[in-house]
């Protein structure tokens, strides 16, 4: 039996702007067990992000409302609504960047340019547990060391100015871990990165998530990366997931004429054939759309798909689609 850690459960979500309403996320339904590996794919813009930042409240309220569902995270064996609490209450506060943590795509955009490596890590420590100034500094300099920093009682002086991107993405990874999260979600960690450093860092993620026993939720537009690095992924299109399954049955036997479609964009260095990118492109956030979600793009688009938004549907071994053709 897998325990659960967070679920999101028929989620639907909007940003109100002056331009107008999104709608951003659309019958989410997710679930998260302990020390599980999840690959969320998708294009740019169609909900990966506001997903990770929805459990840990890091989003701009009221501009950004849930407007149905739940999101519960398993706190202790028991259900906690994290949408009901208070957005920078003490539960919340309790759970963002302790149980909860994440990496984010730009690290210096998260990263204090004036503050000292070490300073923010053991502010960040000193606040999510009872160990002293000394306590704290030796910590983190042991997940630095976690974290493959070299030199990591230097780098625990520097300034994050001073370091190059590949290492700043390390120092990242050792602050998302440093209070021993049970989850972790990486927001495109490497795609400010060059693929040699890119592989590394995937390959520090990984032997992290094994090493600390934590659930991990990569995010990323490029399926190839996370081909061998999840147990899962759910391939999400326009605020909707549209394909849900285990990495080996979506790369196998995708359902979805949009998880298809990403497969053949993918480049492979030994293929004489042209590459087939992914006709059209996604429309304006605020435009009304209705059917399925990417009718608009696919080449096996029926009447009823233009009208009527597919149920997420579960084939065998979990697998779930949301395509009347499927
Ligand atoms: N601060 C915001 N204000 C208004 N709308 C927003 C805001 N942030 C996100 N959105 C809306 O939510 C949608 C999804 O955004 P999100 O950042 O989750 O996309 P993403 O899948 O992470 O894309 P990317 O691959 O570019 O990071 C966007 O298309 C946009 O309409
Ligand atoms: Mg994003």
């Amino acid at each position: 039996m897998r325990n659960k850690l967070l679920e999101y459960k028929n989620v639907a979500a909007r940003f109100h702007t002056i331009e107008g309403t999104t709608s951003t996320l659309n019958d989410i339904d997710l679930t998260i067990y302990e020390g599980m590996s999840l690959g969320i794919v998708g294009e740019s813009g169609c909900g990966k992000s506001v997903t990770a930042r929805m459990p840990i409240r890091l989003l701009p309220e009221p501009t950004f409302k849930v407007t149905h569902g739940e999101v519960i995270y398993h706190r202790d064996g028991k259900p906690f609504d994290v949408l009901k609490a208070k957005q920078n209450g003490t539960q919340i506060n309790s759970i963002r960047g302790k149980e909860i943590s994440m990496i984010f795509q730009e690290p210096m955009s998260s990263l204090s340019p004036i503050h000292t490596v070490g300073s923010q890590m053991r502010e960040l420590i000193m606040q999510h547990s009872d160990m002293d100034k000394k306590q704290a500094k030796a910590h983190a300099i042991e997940v630095l060391e976690k974290a493959r920093v070299p030199r990591a009682s230097d780098v625990y002086d520097d300034y994050t100015f001073q370091l190059s991107g590949g290492m700043r993405q390390r120092v990242m990874i050792a602050m998302a871990i440093s209070c021993n999260p049970r989850l972790l979600f990486a927001d495109e960690p490497t795609t400010a990165l060059d693929v040699t450093i890119q592989a590394q860092i995937l390959g520090l993620i990984k032997d992290v998530q094994r090493e600390q026993n934590m659930a991990l939720v990569l995010i990323t537009h490029d399926l190839a990366v996370v081909a061998n690095m999840v147990d899962e992924i759910a391939v999400f299109y326009l605020g909707y997931i549209v394909e849900h399954g285990t990495t080996d049955d979506i790369l196998k036997n995708p359902k979805h004429p949009y998880t298809k479609a990403l497969i053949d964009s993918i480049p492979t260095l030994h293929s004489t054939e042209a590459l087939k990118p992914i006709k059209g492109s996604i429309p304006d956030p605020y435009a009304k759309i209705t059917g399925c979600p990417f009718s608009a793009r696919c080449e096996k688009v029926t009447t009823r798909c233009r009208v009527e938004v597919p149920p997420f549907v579960s084939h065998e071994n979990g697998h779930k689609v949301r395509c009347f053709e499927a």
